[in-house]
């Protein structure tokens, strides 16, 4: 059973539904032998409710209860390693996970982004991607390294731009397929058809 610990900073609509299609492939004759066993976040703020609601364990460990990036990271890090994951996904974190966490969990730890990368990297990419006139953008899940969304691609797909596209309809229409990209990745890690350490090389 791959054991997964996912982060999240806001509204979590990518983990509800990465949980929602767990839930659907076990009682399909196609389960994926995966578990979200723990959901934390940077801030209270964020929509913990997924777990509580589902009885998955959840934490917080917010940047402003340490002196600094690296203290907050370490605290993360040890946070994230009570559960023991074989996976660590970031699924709208809105932090950068500082050296140390990167180096203590990578490969086997994954980012989701809103633009087909290296197109349009950092925090407002669908914003971006509208603002540059551009006709299509993407999604891309990746390996997270310790640059900004610079990691190695695992997956991505184009999304075309319409004319009428506001950043909200565009980033509704991306995260369709940034869950589809997750769900999987997830599959084939469980399944053993997917070596994130061979594309980490
Ligand atoms: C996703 O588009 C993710 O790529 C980006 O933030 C969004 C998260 O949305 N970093 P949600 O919190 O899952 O609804």
């Amino acid at each position: 059973m791959l054991k997964v610990v996912v982060l999240i900073s806001g509204t979590g609509s990518n983990l509800r539904a990465l949980l929602d299609g767990l839930d659907e492939a076990r009682a399909s004759d196609a389960p994926i032998a995966a578990e979200i066993v723990a959901i934390g976040a940077d801030t209270e703020r964020a929509n913990l409710a997924l777990g509580d609601e589902r009885g998955i364990p959840t934490f917080v460990v917010a940047p402003g209860a340490y002196p600094d990036r690296a203290a907050w990271g370490d605290a993360l890090l040890a946070k994230v390693r009570e559960f023991g994951p074989d996976l660590t996904i970031l699924s709208g974190f809105m932090r950068l996970v500082p050296p140390r966490v990167v180096d203590a969990l990578a490969p086997e730890l994954l980012n989701t982004h809103p633009a087909y990368l290296p197109e349009f990297p950092g925090a407002h990419a669908v914003r971006d991607a509208l603002e540059a006139g551009a006709n299509e953008t993407g999604a891309t899940i990746m390996i997270v390294d310790n640059g900004v969304d610079t990691g190695p691609i695992i997956d991505q797909r184009r999304i075309a731009i319409t004319p009428d596209d506001t950043e909200a309809t565009l980033h509704e229409r991306i995260k369709v397929v940034e869950r589809q990209l997750l769900l999987d990745t997830v599959r084939h890690l469980a399944a053993g058809t997917l070596n994130l350490k061979e594309i980490a090389s």
